[in-house]
């Protein structure tokens, strides 16, 4: 039998946990915003057409912050078309995915649909074909409070507070030639800090994002960082890191190993950053803001098609990816990674949140049903709250096509002090063999098992659907504990969460 031990230890902390790291994503894109979250048709609509099947879902989610609205779509969008009366709002021609935008919902509506699904926003702004003007119009728009042209338009509007949004994109994926206003570093450099600093002036609270490479195969990745930074490096806090993968050849042991290409992107990112920080003598740290990550290769034959072959229509159905229990696993490999990285990664969104390389799905008709992927990130969101411990993990390894031997577990664990927690997610990322695995939780005295939760399947391309489906959590009871030391078997190919109480005698437990 294989064998891992995860020894976590009270007083070796790496990082608090910022929650944003368990952030999502909604673009106007497909059926995300309209049939998605916005459905006034729908008999599942609340009195302002917002769906409280997918607000449910959302809540049980926590989902602490979204961001909108793109993406690529960001890039052509024109955000005073989303204001007014609706009945007035252009229709448009949206150039990202050749649909056809409505306006229905703009910024009024994506902050009133955040205050009901008990979210934040993550706005921004286009540095595709706009610039800064437009940037800071639409901040003053949000957060000045009154008294300026854009501050008493939103009053009018009918949003007397501003709706003081404090995070901000500097655009989306500038580096990428498919994007609309595509720049050059030094192109996309000089006006993301000219933004930023006029931006800085409206409003000195808010938060910025550079945009960084669109993944980690860009050819101009990590030079693009470098040179964004060395003009940014001030005026910015974070930059962000785009990454999605695919099961493309059906190789499900090497798909498994993708969350280690994605560990050395943050690693080779937080390279750059530094090298930045010592060339310019900084004090200053820049964050990681991770603000699309997923799987996304199922649809891609089906979106293809639309857009070639059956451009500008309105709400399509756009990147519908229908998921398996192996990409909740892989899911479920990212998030952990993510969590290892809390001291820089401090955001991070799944993208995205509905219908759209979502956890969440709503048919035509009908109620919203959860993907396999749900599960992962509700697990993670909410009990990976706390601080993430140092991880120290001994495991076995197995071999794999493209990326050679990788371990068979991988895990973190996190203490969450208010609530006398210790959460351990891990995974089995081996497809043939059980692990015999082995909690140390040193210094935290007894512990008493509350929950072991696991997500299995015999069938790694088991999907749920509409009416249910085959991938959902179960709880087991299935750990030996004793003496601060827990074991129990990790099924192969599964995700787990063990879910400690923490106290230094055993009568202060419940
Ligand atoms: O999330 C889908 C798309 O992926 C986004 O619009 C874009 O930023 C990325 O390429």
């Amino acid at each position: 039998m294989k064998t891992a031990i995860l020894t976590a230890d009270k007083d070796f902390k790496r990082a608090v946990i910022d929650p944003r790291i368990y952030g999502s994503f909604i673009e106007h894109l497909g059926r995300a915003v309209y049939g998605g979250i916005y459905d006034p048709g729908s008999p599942q609509a609340d009195s302002e057409g917002f769906r409280t099947d997918v607000l449910k879902l959302v809540r049980e989610l926590r989902i602490p912050v979204v961001r909108y609205p793109g993406g690529n779509f960001v890039s052509s969008y024109r955000w005073e078309d989303g204001i007014g009366p609706a009945r007035l709002r252009p229709r448009r021609l949206d150039l990202a995915w050749k649909s056809l935008e409505t306006n229905a919902v703009g910024v009024h509506e994506f902050a009133q649909w955040c205050s009901k699904a008990k979210t934040q926003a993550m706005m921004a702004v286009n540095l595709g074909t706009r610039g800064v003007t437009e940037a800071c119009d639409l901040l003053e728009y949000c957060n000045h409070s009154s008294g300026t042209y854009f501050s008493d338009l939103r009053i009018k509007n009918g949003a007397a507070k501003p709706f003081d949004f404090k995070l901000w994109c500097l655009g989306n994926e500038m580096d990428g030639p498919w994007q609309i206003g595509h720049k050059t570093m030094d192109e996309y450099g000089r006006l993301a800090c000219e933004t930023a600093r006029a931006m800085k002036v409206i409003d000195p609270d808010i938060e910025l994002v550079a945009c960084g490479s669109s993944n980690l195969h860009m050819p101009t990745f990590p030079q693009w960082e470098a040179t964004v930074l060395e003009h940014t490096y001030d005026d910015v806090d974070y930059i962000s890191m785009h990454q999605y993968y695919g099961n493309t050849d059906n190789d499900s042991a090497d798909f498994l190993a993708l969350s280690d290409d994605m560990d050395r992107f943050i690693r080779s990112v937080i390279a750059v950053c530094d090298f930045v920080k010592a060339k310019k003598r900084s004090k200053k740290n820049i964050k990681i803001s991770f603000d699309e990550w997923n799987v996304w290769f199922h649809s891609g034959a089906q979106d293809k098609d639309i857009i070639e072959n059956l451009p500008w229509q309105q709400a399509p159905p756009l990147l519908e990816d229908i998921y398996t229990f192996e990409d909740a696993l892989l899911v479920g490999l990212m998030l952990i990674t993510l969590m290892k990285h809390a001291d820089r990664v401090k955001i991070a969104c799944m993208a995205q949140l509905v219908n759209v390389i979502a956890p969440i799905m709503v048919p035509e008709n009908g109620s919203a049903w959860r993907q396999t992927i749900f599960y992962p990130l509700m697990h993670a969101s909410v009990y990976g709250r706390g601080i993430v411990l140092e991880p120290a993990l001994s495991t076995g390894c197995h071999d794999t096509s493209g990326h050679g031997d990788v371990t068979d577990v991988e895990a973190v664990a996190v203490y969450d002090e208010e609530h006398c927690e210790v959460n351990i997610f891990a995974v089995n990322r081996n497809l043939f063999e059980d692990v015999s695995f082995t909690m140390d939780l040193r210094g935290f005295g007894n512990v008493a098992l509350k929950e072991h939760i696991v997500l299995e399947n015999d069938d790694l391309k088991a999907v749920n659907g509409p009416f249910g489906g085959q991938v959902a959590p179960v709880a087991r009871q299935d750990v030996d504990n004793d003496d601060g030391k827990a074991v129990c078997l990790l099924k192969k190919a599964s995700w787990n969460v063990f879910r400690f109480k923490s106290g230094g005698r055993s009568d202060e437990m419940d």
